[in-house]
């Protein structure tokens, strides 16, 4: 079997199919479905999201340099596209889609409740790359549902259900393949 070569496209795949928040949870606020979104670096903790500027969402993220990244589940589905498919230029999102929110713990963007995890970015730097603007940010807190968290503090998210964006499809997260690391880790012996 051989290879079929393209030219240069945007094929990545699995993507999050992410809820991203800015504004002000008590005021002007917005919220899109981005997949060009992730983390750029691990001390400091950073994070982007790439977000072309006819969107609502560029000009809340642009006037308060906040958003949040809010992971998504397999059961907010038609929520995360519709998310992606009306502007909050003509839609209320929050109260269409029914979001619960509560204020970020570190920026004032809405943390969408549902989510299992949300993180709380401050915008560093803002680089027009053509079709989107690049926002890159310090990542200035995370929250989790505590359901996810065990008493070591360890979060562990396999029961959280979360979403994955593949090539314009959505899918639900599968089977657990093994633990960052396990291909190198010492088998223990069982006495033999
Ligand atoms: C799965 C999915 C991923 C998307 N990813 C992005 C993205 O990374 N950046 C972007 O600017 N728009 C993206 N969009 C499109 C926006 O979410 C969409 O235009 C949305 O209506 C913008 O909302 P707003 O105008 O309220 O900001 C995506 C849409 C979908 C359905």
């Amino acid at each position: 079997m051989g290879r079929i070569f393209l030219k240069g496209g945007t094929i990545m795949a699995p993507l999050p199919a992410a809820l991203v928040t800015s504004g002000n949870v008590d005021g002007k606020k917005s919220v899109l479905t981005a997949a060009w979104t992730g983390i750029v670096n691990t001390r400091p903790p950073m994070a982007y999201v790439s977000v072309r500027p006819e969107r609502f969402s560029h000009g809340v993220i642009c006037e308060c340099g906040e958003f949040i990244i809010n992971l998504t589940t397999s059961k907010m589905a038609k929520t995360v596209d519709l998310c992606g498919m009306k502007s909050g230029a003509k839609l209320d999102k929050f109260t269409k889609c029914g979001f619960l929110t509560e204020k970020g713990r570190t920026v004032d963007c809405p943390v969408i409740t549902d989510c299992p995890v949300s993180i709380e970015c401050r915008v560093r730097e803002k680089t027009d790359l053509g079709s989107h603007t690049m926002f890159i940010a310090d990542i200035t807190g995370v929250t989790v549902d505590e359901r996810f968290v065990d008493s070591k503090g360890k979060i562990n998210l396999q029961q959280a259900g979360l979403m994955a964006y593949s090539h314009g499809e959505y899918f639900a997260l599968g089977r657990k393949l093994g633990d960052f690391g396990f291909s190198v880790k010492k088998k223990k012996h069982g006495g033999s």
